[in-house]
């Protein structure tokens, strides 16, 4: 197993050491030329040495944003970004002296997604692999390891010799991404936080692909969601991240795939880090909420068939087999599998305003989430592991006035009125609409309808069913 197989910040191939201006570069991606290859190599490679400064890189990310990239642009600026830093080879990887294959997955962020929570541990209960490197939250959407961080003990940084050591022997880690892990996707990624050219397709998707491919992994699986929660809101732009990300994976030799989830209502009845934690135990104990276990069950074939495996993740959902995987995990990073979760000293409940069929918007959610504590405004700061909300009442099902239907939890009172109001905000309540299922409503279709369209071909933000409803499916392999 070796770490830094390929290159360090500043060492380049031969093609880029010829020099360009960075201005000229600007002004040709602004007048909407392609770059080539050269231009492209030298434009990270500087930039990951400090030669390029903030502002020139913010101003073509601006370019960027407004005039896109060609795929083979968008692919020579990934490796470029690869190889800003090291990469890890796993090809070796053993399990109880066999070789192992390594697949991942990758989600675009949603509202209450705890699936890498269940899916990691369930996926290591078979023959494989999972490098799992996962960030923090920023904003209203949650991150994975301000999750687990939850946990009394449980911590996101290893060395390199932890992760494989780890991953050898439980099958599975769910870590930080070290700061040699492409580089320059780090830096540039700060400097599009706060130049609003965060939501630029061949830009997220560089970025995403950069530190999946830099993490060494031979396949990946892509959860790319649309709707309000997500980073794309029409169904239309996530379809097409989907395409150019899985043509990125190929490109690089990686098994990749992706599967286009709804996003629109947030997934689970749990939003925030310890309440999803105790989500995603409920699911490995053999109870939660259909459609996480849905999803993570259509993301868990997906992932094995990427590596040719024939199983059935629900039943070995159901067997307790992936709660002893996800105690193993834990543990091996230090967490107490059975500490009990952080729990908020205040409490207060939302009522149904009226009677009739209720409808959660995600990004309101999430939003309420956020103000409860749960998230950060600012990367580095810290996080409420016990702030969020639970919706007691869900999407889609009737409920009756003065009902209690969701309720928010914080550790700082002041934070609780502003938290109720955006979650009223984020509810509506239908009085004329029948709850599905209840005298005819319309079948919405459910998340192992893998490569069904319940949206329609041109829907774009429309309510399509639970949250993780599936609908495109796109396989680079
Ligand atoms: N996640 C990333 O890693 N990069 C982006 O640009 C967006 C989401």
């Amino acid at each position: 197993m070796r770490r830094g197989v390929e290159g360090a910040a500043g060492r380049r191939g031969p093609t880029a050491a010829r020099r360009h201006d960075a201005v000229r570069i600007i002004e040709a991606k602004r007048d909407g030329r392609e770059l080539d290859d050269d231009e492209v190599d030298w434009i990270i490679d500087a930039f990951t040495r400090g030669e390029i400064v903030p502002e020139q890189m913010s101003a073509l990310a601006m370019a960027i944003y407004f005039r896109g990239m060609s795929d083979r642009e968008i692919s020579r600026w990934t490796t470029a970004m690869v190889d800003s830093g090291s990469r890890l080879d796993l090809a070796g990887l053993t399990r109880g002296g066999r070789r192992v294959p390594t697949v991942d997955k990758h989600s675009t962020g949603g509202v209450g997604d705890a699936i890498t929570l269940v899916l990691t541990p369930l996926l290591a209960t078979w023959d494989v692999a999972v490098p799992q490197l996962s960030g923090r939250g920023l904003g209203h959407t949650g991150g994975t390891l301000d999750k687990l961080e939850a946990i009394p003990g449980w911590r996101a940084d290893l060395t390199g010799d932890e992760m494989l050591r780890i991953l050898s022997e439980v099958g599975a880690v769910i870590c930080a991404a070290g700061a040699d892990l492409a580089p320059a996707d780090r830096a540039l990624y700060a400097l599009r936080d706060v130049t609003g050219t965060v939501p630029s397709i061949p830009l997220i998707a560089s970025s995403i692909m950069s530190k999946k491919i830099a993490e060494g992994t031979g396949a990946l699986v892509l959860d790319v969601k649309y709707g309000s929660g997500a980073f794309m809101t029409a169904r239309a732009d996530a379809e097409e991240l989907a395409r150019v990300m899985v043509g990125i994976g190929t490109a690089a030799d990686v098994r990749t795939s992706a599967l286009v989830t709804a996003m629109h209502t947030p997934l689970g009845r749990a939003v925030g880090n310890a309440l999803e934690v105790a989500e995603a135990r409920e699911i490995l104990a053999g109870g939660g909420p259909a459609d996480m276990i849905d999803l993570t069950c259509a993301l868990a074939e997906e992932m094995l068939a990427a590596v040719g495996i024939d199983g059935d993740p629900r039943d070995r959902l159901a067997g307790g087999r992936a709660m002893d995987s996800y105690r193993a995990i834990i543990a091996a990073q230090g967490g107490d599998p059975d500490a009990e979760l952080p729990r908020a000293a205040n409490v207060e409940e939302l009522r149904a305003p009226a009677g009739g069929v209720l409808r959660w918007d995600a990004s309101g959610v999430g939003r309420a989430s956020w103000l409860s504590g749960a998230g950060r405004s600012r990367p580095g700061q810290s996080v409420d592991p016990a702030a969020g909300v639970m919706l007691h009442r869900v999407e889609g099902e009737q409920v009756r006035a003065g009902e209690v239907i969701a309720s928010v939890h914080a550790g700082d009172a002041a934070r609780i009125p502003a938290a109720v109001a955006e979650l009223g905000n984020a509810l509506t309540v239908d009085a004329s609409a029948a709850a599905p299922g209840a005298g005819g409503g319309a079948d919405p279709g459910g998340a192992d309808s893998g490569g069904a369209d319940p949206g329609g071909a041109g829907a774009d933000t429309a309510v399509v069913g639970p949250a993780g409803t599936i609908v495109h499916r796109l396989r680079g392999w």
